[in-house]
């Protein structure tokens, strides 16, 4: 892994909706912590006919919506930035447009002295996740050039359609770069409580031990959202949540969570322990993909419209937007342990957590006549908001006789010397630009990732019969979900409190 001191960063889909949410404040809150390379610029690139000044203008009000309230630039720090920016007005998907962006990039490279350093980042539609590489390749921009003069290139995911996509997209990438210079993002890895998961796991002995199906009764991954589709309907109508969170982010926490340390903590031992976790999650049969799986569609509501309203949606969509599923591990560890996961569009809040239930005490010796009773320990790693580590354990309420209540230990990342967590994507575009590929998803694990997702989407589409239950926006979701989890007297921990039929509306 070798840092380069001068890049440029070359994005495409460079006026869509990721540059400007999330990608253009991360890169400000590197350059405003001075981790930027020494030369550096940003070409931006879309069909969009921009001047670079227009494209400077364009970021610079981006920023002031997105950035956090706290981090907003001073103007003169938001010159600064912009001075970074570029931008090459072209068609990602015509071979003859690369001829112009090879040109300007080599005129580019000799004023800034970037030493033939590009990071290529494609925030596109996934449509050209495919093309752009075979079409950098036919101008040779994708060669190393010695020991200066580094290609890398960052993909958005969903990587692949399907298995069989996905191999293909791989067998494009095989014969166009390195896997040393791909480096597939998931941006739920680059979040500090996320990447906390591997260290309270492994930075302590106390719980280790504890971590496994003699110990564990079943373990719950949730990441929901409060908001719709936003203006992503083109993009979500076709992709869908198993496509958009599970395949990718809900199965990494599952991975982290699941994982046996890795020998080392580098790139190849982590991520040989992600793909062993994906290699022994048992395949569903018929059964389970009727029974083990709920596919929800929002419906309208007092809080919101349905989905089928958005713009760029079919009116008659089939497309899911809430997921809960039941999965399980092949291994010595957790044979037998139900994982549940959940995910979701237009829930009542916005939480990513994981929940492990531990095995209640075999006799239960005290009563619990005041407050609510523990059932067992619950160990709850919030990975958003309110990032922390929460455990609940029952306490004996003071007084005579032995009533036991439930109480919290509770640990905030706000305490932590009012350290903020970093931004996701500052934290993986830096990485990349270090060359250090741990916290990016290998080929290998994409596949096998999708070997175990295609069937579900196989068996939707030969299937039209498969529910697809609504939900009003806002809700829970469907509450086949709650049933699929009585089987094993599991349930899920909503946050929100005081949700009924009428009150649909969470409050924390
Ligand atoms: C993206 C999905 O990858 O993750 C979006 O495409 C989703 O649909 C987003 O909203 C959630 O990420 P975060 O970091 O806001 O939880």
């Amino acid at each position: 892994m070798e840092k380069v001191k001068n890049i440029i960063m070359v994005i495409f889909g460079a006026s869509g909706d990721l540059t400007k949410r999330k990608l253009m404040p991360a890169i400000y809150m590197l350059h405003k912590d001075g981790r930027l390379p020494l030369s550096f610029a940003i070409v931006g690139i879309s069909r969009t006919p921009y001047t670079d000044e227009e494209y400077r203008t364009y970021i610079k009000e981006n920023l002031m919506l997105y950035m956090k309230p706290e981090e907003i630039p001073s103007e003169e720090d938001i010159d600064k930035f912009t001075s970074y920016l570029h931008y090459h007005a072209m068609n990602p998907a015509e071979r003859d447009d690369y001829k112009g962006l090879n040109s300007y990039l080599r005129e580019l490279d000799k004023k800034i002295g970037s030493k033939g350093n590009y990071l290529y980042y494609l925030a596109t539609p996934p449509s050209l996740y495919g093309v752009i590489p075979q079409h950098l390749k036919a101008e040779n921009l994708n060669l190393n050039e010695g020991k200066e003069g580094k290609k890398r290139i960052i993909v958005e995911k969903p990587f692949g359609f399907d298995l069989q996509s996905a191999q293909s997209l791989n067998e494009i990438y095989r014969r166009t770069f390195d896997e040393e210079q791909i480096f597939r993002i998931d941006h739920f890895l680059g979040k500090e409580t996320v990447q906390n998961i591997l260290a309270f796991r492994f930075a302590n002995s106390i719980f280790e031990p504890l971590w496994n199906r003699n110990y564990v009764d079943y373990v719950e991954v949730t990441a929901v959202e409060n908001m719709g589709i936003e203006n992503r309907g083109g993009f979500f109508d076709q992709t869908g949540t198993l496509r958009d969170m599970v395949q990718n982010h809900l199965i990494q926490l599952l991975a982290l969570t699941a994982m046996e340390p890795p020998v080392a903590f580098n790139a190849t031992s982590f991520r040989d322990e992600v793909l062993k976790v994906y290699n022994s999650l048992i395949p569903l049969n018929e059964t389970d993909l009727r029974e083990h799986i709920v596919r929800g569609q929002y419906i309208a509501s007092e809080r919101d419209q349905s989905y089928r309203e958005e713009k760029n949606v079919d009116p008659q969509s089939r497309t899911e937007t809430y997921i809960a599923m039941r999965l399980e591990l092949n291994n010595w560890r957790w044979k037998g342990v139900p994982f549940y996961i959940r995910t979701g569009k237009q829930m009542p809040t916005k939480v990513s957590e994981i929940v492990i239930h531990f095995k209640p005490t075999p006799q239960l010796l005290f009563n619990c006549e005041q407050g609510e009773c523990p059932k067992a320990n619950k160990l709850i790693l919030r990975i958003q908001p309110n990032e922390g580590i929460l455990l609940k354990i029952g306490t004996k309420v003071p007084g005579t006789g032995f009533d036991i209540h439930e109480v919290e230990m509770d640990f905030n990342y706000k305490d932590f010397n009012n350290l903020s967590t970093e931004d996701a994507y500052s934290r993986l575009i830096e990485d990349c630009i270090l060359g250090d590929p741990t916290l990016f998803t290998r080929s290998d694990a994409v596949e096998a990732s999708w070997k175990f997702f295609s069937p579900i989407l196989d068996y939707w589409k030969n299937h039209p019969e498969a529910p697809l239950y609504g939900y009003p926006a806002g809700s829970w979701g469907p509450k086949e979900s709650e049933a699929m989890m009585t089987e094993h007297h599991a349930e899920w921990t909503n946050p929100c409190k005081n949700l009924t039929k009428t009150n649909l509306y969470c409050e924390l």
